[in-house]
């Protein structure tokens, strides 16, 4: 019987936000089809066995743990650690030392998602025997300035990794899931601050392989991370509605359709509209005399009415009205978006920081 695998949640970092979604909430909750992406992370951690985490938290703690609260939910038993100031990821393993005592433990960083969640990793990790002190998840990206990148040698083993590297010598991005034996203690308390001011687990791993330790990798398929930027986020919508399964739980009328994969949650009603999956309407949310489209996802308590919606997220409790056609769109919470029939008929706006409209 191997030991069971603890897990390092991280969802901290500083309130810092890039754009209108996250001015409101930790990036770690902003929705993938209607769900956060934290919670993929959790489900993940839970299906590949795990059952002890530790959660770091920061400035945005009071919103995670109220919508994480004690794990159950997940069935996971997780401790809180405040971590003051971002210190890095390094640091975050410092700060749960007494939770994960001797334990071989799972890391994971709570913005970014991973399709095929992590068992088999947990898994083969879990019941090595060849003696690898960490394995690390690698994806190809585009982009691999934007990430830890790693060289690998001929047999898989991870040879030298850097941190947002300026010229990559490889696509190989880390993906922010890392499994860890004990030596990582010794490690991270063996490094400096990088120039950005934070011990690096890039660093800590790269003092393992120094030191003579095995550290293995693995390449995923289907990764996303929050980038913050728009685009992004319609992406890892996308990503997540690829892979829904149809479930119908809310009321449709008889003169609707909903066609393919079509989540409609208790509670939700269309009425003489098409739904065209995949696509997720959250609980409560009302559909009347209108149109969605793939890749959408409209949140809870909205109100959609006599407008044509598709590849778009609307958050929670936002309505939408007379709209033509509204595509590649991200509409926050309690909004109003409505074709106007008061004089004088012009484009009145009321927008928040960092949004960006685009008219025709
Ligand atoms: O997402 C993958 C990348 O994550 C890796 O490719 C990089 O090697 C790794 O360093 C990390 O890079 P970022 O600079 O993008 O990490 P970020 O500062 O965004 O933090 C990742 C998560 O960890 C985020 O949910 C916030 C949390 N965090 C971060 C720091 C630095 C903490 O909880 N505490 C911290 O001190």
């Amino acid at each position: 019987m191997v030991n069971p695998i603890k897990g390092l949640v991280l969802a901290g970092g500083t309130g810092t936000r890039l754009r209108p979604i996250t001015h409101t909430s930790a990036k770690q909750l902003v929705p993938l089809a209607n769900k956060p992406i934290l919670f993929y992370g959790l489900e993940s951690l839970a299906n590949a066995g795990v059952t002890e985490i530790a959660m770091i938290v920061g400035d945005t703690r009071e919103e995670v743990m109220a919508a994480v609260g004690d794990g159950s939910l997940f069935g996971l038993k997780v401790t809180y650690i405040h971590q003051e100031k971002p210190l890095g990821l390094a640091h975050c393993v410092l700060m749960a030392r007494d939770i994960l005592a001797d334990s071989d433990f799972i890391m994971y960083l709570g913005d970014n998602f991973i399709r095929d969640g992590v068992e088999s990793f947990v898994e083969s990790f879990s019941y090595r025997t060849d003696g690898t002190n960490a394995q690390i998840l690698l994806a190809r990206v585009p982009d691999p300035q934007r990430f830890g990148v790693a060289t690998l040698d001929n047999e898989g083993n991870v040879v030298y990794l850097v941190e947002k590297p300026k010229d990559p010598k490889s696509n190989l991005a880390l993906v922010g899931v890392y499994l860890f034996d004990s030596s990582i203690h010794e490690a991270v308390k063996s490094i400096v601050p990088s120039a950005r001011g934070e011990l690096e687990i890039t660093d800590a791993i790269q003092w393992l392989i120094n030191n003579g330790k095995k550290v293995k990798a693995h390449i995923v398929e289907g990764y996303w991370k929050d980038l913050g930027e728009p685009e992004a986020l319609l992406e890892g919508n996308r990503l997540v509605l690829e892979s829904i399964e149809r479930s119908i739980k809310g009321n449709v009328d008889e003169s609707s359709t909903l066609d393919g994969r079509v989540v409609l949650e208790a509670g939700a009603a269309v009425v003489r509209s098409i739904i065209r999956g995949p696509a997720v309407i959250g609980k409560d949310a009302v559909i009347t005399d209108s149109f969605i489209g793939p890749f959408t996802s409209v949140a809870a308590n909205c109100v959609i009415e006599s407008s044509e919606v598709e590849h778009s997220i609307i958050l929670n409790g936002s309505r939408i009205t007379n709209i033509h056609r509204l595509e590649g769109s991200i509409i926050g919470k309690s909004v109003v978006v409505a074709k106007t029939e008061r004089r004088p008929l012009a484009t009145r706006l009321v927008v928040g920081d960092h949004s960006r409209i685009d008219l025709v």
